[in-house]
């Protein structure tokens, strides 16, 4: 039952829907299990770009079965045009590639006004979210007012489900302007009719799933988001509403524990973040906006400017220890072929003292100034390589520092945004035997 999940270790963006691209080739079943359609997983299919959102970036093998599991927030409108663009590319998205859980959260089109106005200018806590009612539909969830898939197939309970939650909410609702406020009868007809077209696909998904990891098929859980914005250890509040880390697979997903086998984390070579809060190694700089354009450092969902600065090392400790990482996957190395010098984040200078554990508190960590170990840059193309001993030399050093500081092996180098350009320090990753 070989299980791998795979996570972001930083606040997202790392490359993971490359990563996932390259891994599917041998999965089975490619699994999402928790975030929603804020991710944006780019991987590359016929030099063309494809930002996928809510479907796991394992649907472009045709071989493969894709889940959208429990815990992760499904906006259906926005699913239904994945679904559209997908097929578009020739991708057959039928019920043999892609099923969905009938107990995910549905995210309304008020969970997406209710972000947007929290988010609104004047706010007091402006997070940047991605205004994708992320954050208002996992809200409903945890006060028990959600509504499920299950339930867009039926509507007398989806009306009832709906008249409940406005209830519930009816003091924020009444915030909106009033030509945006909700209107239950335009509601009920507008996702009944996406409860009929996403009926075929929408079932219990821990059947299929827990049978396939019993019978020894290849699992990948592709996570969304990072460590930084995971809700119970990123920097809090400035967050996702979901947890991030591996330990969510289980939740996420409905598997037990005992079928998870590795975890592998993806890092990026530098840092990057979207959105608020804070960030010790962030350049803004010269440096800062050279990562930013050779990496391309836009979203893939709101095609916002990424903030850009150096590798933080007690970050990645922090991700590395509540992850469990058995590897790691560094990506994006070929940004740094034209820098002189490559700076790493070794600790943190808070109040006059060296630190060198993540703080949990935001204001805190706002406060700490990087300590850095400066590394000598290579200044030659890395794109092309396929094998370590071809990487100059200062960039193999630069990887030993990471492995060696962190402890953890390097799996994965990825030199650059299509599926094969990646160099393998060990064949397991890719072909499951762990
Ligand atoms: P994800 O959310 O973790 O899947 O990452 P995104 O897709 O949001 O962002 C990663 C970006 O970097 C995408 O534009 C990828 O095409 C690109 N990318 C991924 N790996 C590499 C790499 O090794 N080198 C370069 N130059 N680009 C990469
Ligand atoms: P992938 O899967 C980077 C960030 C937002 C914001 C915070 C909260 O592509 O790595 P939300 O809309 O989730 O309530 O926003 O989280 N954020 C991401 N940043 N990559 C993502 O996903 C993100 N998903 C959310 O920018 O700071
Ligand atoms: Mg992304």
């Amino acid at each position: 039952m070989p299980s791998l999940v795979v996570v972001g270790a930083q606040w997202g963006d790392e490359g993971k829907g490359r990563i996932i691209d390259l891994l599917s080739k041998r999965a089975d079943i490619v699994v999402r299990f928790q975030g929603g359609c804020n991710a944006g997983h780019t991987l590359i299919v016929d030099d063309h770009r494809l930002a996928l959102h809510l479907i796991p970036a394992g649907i472009v093998h045709t071989h493969t079965l894709c889940i959208i599991g429990n815990g992760v927030v499904v906006d259906p409108q926005a699913l239904l045009e994945e679904m559209e663009r997908l097929r578009g590319l020739q991708i057959d998205i039928s019920p043999k590639r892609l099923l969905i859980s009938d107990r995910a959260h549905v995210t309304f089109t008020y969970h997406r006004l209710l972000d947007a106005a929290r988010e609104a200018t004047g706010s007091k806590l402006r997070l940047g979210t991605t205004q994708r009612g992320i954050g208002p539909t996992y809200v409903d969830k945890v006060e028990r007012v959600g509504i499920r898939m299950t339930d867009l197939l039926d509507g007398e309970r989806l009306r009832k489900k709906l008249e409940l939650n406005f209830e519930q909410k009816a003091h924020l609702l009444s915030r909106l302007p009033k030509d945006e406020r909700p209107n239950i009868d335009e509601l009920c007809e507008r996702y009944l009719e996406y409860g009929k077209m996403l009926a075929p696909f929408i079932c219990d998904t821990t059947l299929i799933l827990n049978e396939a990891l019993r019978s020894g098929k290849n699992v990948l859980f592709e996570g969304a988001q990072g460590a930084g914005l995971d809700v119970d250890f990123g920097t809090f509040p400035f967050v996702t509403s979901s947890n991030t880390i591996a330990g969510a697979v289980c939740i996420g997903a409905g598997v037990p524990p005992k079928f998870i086998n590795a975890v592998i984390g993806v890092t990026k070579a530098y840092t990057t973040r979207v959105g608020s809060g804070p960030f010790p190694t962030e350049l803004n700089d010269e440096t800062g906006e050279k990562l930013r354009e050779i990496g391309m450092e836009y979203g893939a969902t709101t095609g916002r400017p990424r903030r850009c600065g150096w590798l933080d090392l007690v970050q990645l400790r922090f991700a590395a220890r509540i992850n469990g990482f058995d590897a790691l996957v560094l990506t994006k190395l070929d940004v740094l072929d034209q820098f002189e010098e490559v700076k790493v984040c070794i600790a943190y200078e808070y109040n006059g003292q060296k630190i060198s554990e993540f703080p949990a508190c935001s204001e805190v960590l706002s406060e700490c100034r990087p300590v850095y170990e400066t590394l000598k840059g290579w200044m030659q193309p890395t794109r092309h390589i396929r094998n370590y001993r071809d990487l100059p030399k200062n960039a193999q050093r630069f990887a030993e520092f990471i492995s060696q500081e962190l402890g953890i092996p390097i799996g994965l180098i990825s030199v650059g945004p299509k599926c094969d350009d990646v160099i393998v320090l060990d064949e397991r990753w890719v072909n499951y035997r762990f």
